[in-house]
């Protein structure tokens, strides 16, 4: 695996650039950070080279990709039928943290949509990305760079921890900023549906088109959900993840029963709660939902078997990003939630 340190424009910057773009070109796979987080490219019209992500990821085929382009135009290319809210929706928000969902017109290949008949697309705003997607000329298929189940990468690290050696390249540009993925949109129908809560909100999509729906999978179990990827457990930290809804207090008193059975307990929280709490380690996430947003991955990942027994994290309130905080948080700790009002 080949990394590039990308972080600042150096004259080195546009050679790396350019080996990673011709990487991809030749049928290879690069990771590369994004806004939201490292993602893992390869050649969205070759299957061989979408293969190899399947492959270094370890992800469930039936699991589909996005296809990543540099700007508007590219992603007219691969989809038929763009309605009018979606032209709309781009204008405001791409490029930007969040992937449409439209109907194909098959110019990428079949194992990035899985075999559906929609593909997700997505324009993300950062330069190391815009730059590499412009300079190879070609939709790039990508989902988070981790192994498939762990926690998504917001450090070129993280990537290297996870597919050093199963990847060709490494785009290193620093940590990404959002820190979760993109909103998943369903534009497929009249009214947009948000498939995978991210760094897009509810409430500001709202602003641009008036009603949004959320898929109801997202809040009952029982339902299917219709983005394929979010049936699976997903974000798993290391060792077992407790999420606590209530107090400072209520957290601590969590935290001392499993410190009473023997467990080292290592806790997330906010700024503002860590500065209350007692425990083996105190890891704070931030002050306000952005911050907790853009440090919850490497949050979740620093934990390691060995370190701690379990992880006690705090809930958040879920408007705004925190929808997307609790949607992964409730993943992360396998939905073993304690409501200790
Ligand atoms: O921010 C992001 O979206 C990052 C960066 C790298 O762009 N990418 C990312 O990709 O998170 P991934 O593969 O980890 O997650 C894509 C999600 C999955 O839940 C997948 O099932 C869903 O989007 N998805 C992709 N194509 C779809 C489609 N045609 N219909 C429904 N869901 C789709
Ligand atoms: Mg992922």
């Amino acid at each position: 695996t080949k990394r590039w340190n990308v972080n600042n424009e150096q004259n080195q910057y546009w050679k790396a650039i350019e080996e990673a773009a011709a990487l991809l070109k030749s049928g290879e796979t690069v990771a590369f950070p994004t806004e939201t987080v490292y993602g893992l490219g390869a050649d969205a019209t070759n299957p061989e080279a979408v293969a190899k992500i399947f492959a270094a990821k370890g992800r469930p085929q039936d699991n589909p990709l996005i296809a990543h382009v540099a700007t508007i135009n590219q992603l007219k290319r691969l989809v038929d039928n763009i309605p009018t809210y979606v032209e709309e929706l781009i204008n405001i928000f791409s490029p930007g943290p969040i992937t449409y969902v439209l109907s194909t017109n098959g110019t990428c290949a079949e194992n990035v949509t899985a075999g559906l008949s929609t593909i997700g697309v997505r324009i993300p705003d950062h330069p190391v990305a815009q730059d590499l997607l412009e300079t190879c000329d070609i939709p790039v298929a990508a989902p988070s760079a981790n192994i498939s189940g762990k926690p998504s990468p917001t450090t070129a690290d993280h990537v290297w921890d996870d597919l050093y050696g199963k990847i060709a390249g490494l785009l290193d540009g620093g940590p990404t900023g959002v820190g979760l993925e993109s909103t998943v949109v369903d534009c497929t129908q009249d009214i947009p549906i948000i498939l995978r809560p991210g760094g897009i909100t509810k409430e500001q999509l709202e602003e641009v088109v008036g009603t949004v729906m959320i898929d109801p999978a997202l809040a009952n179990k029982k339902e299917k959900p219709k983005a394929p990827g979010m049936k699976y457990r997903h974000y798993s930290p290391d060792v077992p993840m407790l999420l606590v809804e209530g107090s400072a207090k209520m957290i601590q008193n969590v935290t001392d029963q499993e410190r009473e059975l023997g467990k080292k307990v290592g806790i997330l929280a906010s700024k503002q709660t860590a500065e209350l709490l007692k425990a083996d380690e105190i890891l704070s996430l931030g002050e306000n939902i952005h911050e907790i947003a853009t440090h919850l991955y490497d949050g979740l990942r620093k934990f390691k078997q060995g370190d701690v027994d379990i992880i006690v994290c705090e809930a958040f309130s879920e408007e705004g990003i925190g929808q997307a905080v609790m949607n992964r948080l409730k993943k992360a700790a396998s939905e073993s939630i304690r409501e200790t009002y």
